[in-house]
């Protein structure tokens, strides 16, 4: 058995927020390298798992990693919203929760090939190596006006209508190392991250439609059968967690009526449960100083009860 590329991230915090599903399914929406849902098996015999992941490779390091725990695990390849919505149906009455720690692994950024790091010598980031859009066709085909709107909402990139004007003019590009070379003197100096980290974060929303399949997860759940359920949602950056926050906040009101709605004419009876965590959870000292990838987690966990 290989060693885990990746260190799961907040595993006390996740541990602890599914306590409540002492038995049932747990669907992890991330499976990623099997981190997570190893945790979760092991603090509970009585629980299944079910784990998801679009990328082939962390399927078959989860396959074999998970092995020993039999029958309690399954294991599905595929996009989350469209895997957990079908999941949500087929197991009604045995689903308890559902966690998502949304994102690249460690693994797909550390791997050059897969064109991830602003170091390597390819422009792809597919998490999905079989989708149809990868990393050189939103750089090099793309608007130039297309490409701005992408790095100021998914990168918050300030001077966005620059660098969309500079990957225009010198563009075509072949890896992102050529991508990040010509941009770097446009780019903010001086902070923790490399100057290009954002661009290569819009361009990694864009191609694997990061916001929108964590947008239609919440539908799913949102509409799914379940009575109770608990949700733990990780994310990495503010665009991520201000949906997570909206939705959630949503999730618990009672009166869905329009603001300036003169009375309720709703019934004032909407919500379907409560926010678990008023701020989210993000790690502690000690987690920081061995896994740097912890640094910008953010946990919000929800409990459904309608
Ligand atoms: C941060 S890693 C998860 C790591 C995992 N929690 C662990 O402990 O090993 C995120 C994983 O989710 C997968 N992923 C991200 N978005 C996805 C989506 N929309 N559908 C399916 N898998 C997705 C990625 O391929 C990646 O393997």
């Amino acid at each position: 058995m290989q060693k885990s590329p990746h260190i799961p991230v907040l595993y006390r915090e996740v541990t602890e927020a599914f306590d409540v599903c002492k038995e049932g399914i747990i669907i992890d929406c991330t499976l990623g390298y099997g981190g997570h849902t190893s945790l979760l098996l092991d603090a509970d015999a009585n629980r299944q798992l079910i784990g998801i992941d679009q990328d082939p490779t962390a399927i078959a390091f989860s396959t074999q990693r998970l092995e020993p725990y039999g029958d309690r695990v399954q294991i599905r390849q595929g996009r989350f919203s469209a895997v957990a919505k079908s999941l949500l149906s087929e197991y009604t009455d045995q689903v308890c929760g559902i966690l998502a720690d949304i994102g690249v692994s460690s693994l797909q950024l550390d791997v050059r090939e897969r064109g991830f790091s602003y170091e390597s010598d390819t422009l792809d980031m597919r998490m999905d190596p079989n989708a149809l859009l990868c990393a050189s066709a939103v750089v090099n085909d793309y608007s130039q006006s297309t490409l701005e709107h992408i790095l100021r909402e998914y990168g918050e990139v300030t001077n966005a209508r620059q660098v969309a004007q500079t990957i225009v003019q010198r563009r075509p590009f072949e890896s992102a190392k050529q991508l990040s070379d010509a941009i770097f003197h446009l780019m903010p100096r001086g902070k923790k991250i490399h100057p290009s980290t954002l661009v290569m974060q819009a361009i990694r929303i864009e191609v694997n439609d990061e916001l929108g399949e964590l947008t239609r997860l919440l539908d799913a759940i949102e509409s799914g059968p379940q009575k109770r359920l608990r949700v733990a949602i990780i994310t990495f950056h503010s665009l991520e967690d201000r949906i997570v926050k909206q939705r959630f906040m949503t999730w618990a009101k009672n009166c869905i009526c329009p603001d300036d709605a003169m009375r309720c004419t709703c019934g004032n009876n909407n919500a379907i449960g409560k926010v678990v965590t008023k701020k989210p959870l993000s790690a502690q000292e000690d987690e920081l100083r061995s896994n740097s990838r912890s640094r910008s987690a953010k946990l919000r966990i929800f409990e459904i009860n309608r």
